[in-house]
């Protein structure tokens, strides 16, 4: 085995601008075997970061997602359920499937009249004021009020609820990790409860708690609070990150900013080229080897965790030329950051949706959208790639 590269090692730099270490990593090779920093510093992991490297293993079934198989059991599937992204087929088919109905692309443009709205009263909110922190005022609200409207999640107490759902993404300690998720469990047991004893809503959750497949299948209650925290959790804490990363590299780049005013038909393109240059969710969830596999030459042993660089793979100069150059007209086809395979973003059109009408709203409201002093910390961990706090002026 190769040398294990210590990531700790770069300190809080790593987190807050991991691209030039994974350029050094891709000019190395497309896998290496890495020492995770921080919370998860005792984990070695192998980590993915060429393109077509990732691409493959998003999409190779010798990778596996359920820890039972190599005997582990990860925290958030022990105190919630089994949920998507910790299992494989046939189990991930079929929760997939009595799902992936509500998400379709047509299911998800009937939700844009009430997104626009939404986003507007945001706006209306934020703008007499001229001067806010972005992510409090406008693109946390946003994607977390669509998913609890969506789901049937009534008001809650906002501040509590970021605060517990971001540790669960981002934790700062593996304590405030398992306390959130125990937290964020005991909430969405009694909201289930609450609702199998009340009159059928027409929510989400409502319908999936009713609801019976052709084949006559339906969620066990495990299953279905799996499904809740997972459609709560990733329906949010990674849309925020797209409106917040793409206003950062909208602002930061002043050319890519005229041009998208000039010609709000750039919007789509815009939109994917942000979610390649700074995608919200920087590496994929665990994948295991579920037996003994070789990646580009590299072998990895049964057992074994990968981790998928997906920012990292979106700047392989080998499919993104000039990768490091935020360019609008770029149209990146085949980014991963809505990752790749039978995991593939369930959320994808409703983040699109989300993300397309936050920037046209945000910069037609506010021709002279400047930043406002520096943004906030960058969230810890690996997994989500965003600030806490993007303080702008208009
Ligand atoms: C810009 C916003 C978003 C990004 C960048 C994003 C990214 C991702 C990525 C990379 C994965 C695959 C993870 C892996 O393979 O390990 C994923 C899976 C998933 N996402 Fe998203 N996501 C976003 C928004 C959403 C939204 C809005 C929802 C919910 C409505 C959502 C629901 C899901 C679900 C349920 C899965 C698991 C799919 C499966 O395992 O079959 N995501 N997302």
């Amino acid at each position: 085995m190769g040398q294990v590269i210590d990531l700790g090692e770069f300190g809080p730099g790593f987190t807050e601008d991991p691209h030039p270490v994974y350029a050094e990593l891709r000019t190395r090779g497309p896998v290496h075997r890495v020492r995770l920093p921080g919370a998860d510093a005792h984990h070695e992991v192998w980590l993915v970061v060429g393109y077509e490297e990732a691409r493959a293993a998003l999409a190779d079934p010798r990778l596996a997602k359920d820890g039972s198989k190599i005997d582990v059991t990860f925290l958030d599937e022990e105190l919630i359920g089994k949920y998507l992204l910790v299992t494989d087929p046939p189990r991930h088919t079929r929760l997939r499937r009595l799902i992936a109905r509500e998400f379709t692309a047509r299911r998800v443009e009937g939700l844009r009249p009430r997104v626009q709205e939404i986003t507007d009263s945001l706006l209306d909110a934020m703008l007499p004021r001229g001067r806010a922190d972005l992510v409090e005022s406008f693109a946390y609200p946003l994607p977390l009020t669509v998913i609890c409207e969506l789901l049937g999640v009534p008001e809650l107490d906002r501040k509590a609820f970021r605060a517990l759902s971001t540790e669960t993404v981002a934790p700062t300690s593996t304590q405030s990790e398992y306390d959130a998720i125990v937290r964020l469990g005991e909430y969405l047991t009694e909201l289930i409860e609450d609702k199998r004893c009340s009159p059928p809503g027409d929510d989400l959750l409502s319908a999936l708690i009713r609801t019976t497949d052709e084949d006559g299948d339906r969620l066990s209650a495990d299953e279905l609070r799996g499904m809740a925290f997972l459609l709560l959790i990733a329906g949010h804490e990674t849309t925020v990150n797209l409106i917040t990363n793409g206003v950062r590299a909208l602002l930061a780049h002043p050319g890519q900013l005229a041009a998208l005013r000039g010609d709000m038909g750039l919007l789509e393109g815009a939109v994917e080229e942000m979610l390649r240059y700074e995608g919200p969710v920087e590496n994929a969830t665990y994948r295991y080897a579920a037996e003994p596999l070789d990646i580009a030459g590299t072998p990895i042993d049964a057992g074994e965790a990968v981790m998928v660089g997906l920012t990292a793979a979106d700047r392989d100069a080998c499919r993104f030329p000039a990768p490091d150059r935020f360019d609008i007209r770029r149209a990146p086809q085949g980014h991963l950051a809505f990752g790749h395979g039978i995991h593939y973003c369930l959320g994808a059109p409703l983040a699109r949706l989300e993300g397309r009408v936050a920037l046209r709203a945000l910069l037609e409201r506010c021709p002279e959208l400047a930043l406002d002093g520096p943004a906030g910390d960058w969230l810890p961990g690996m997994l989500i790639r965003g600030v806490r706090s993007l303080p702008v002026r208009w």
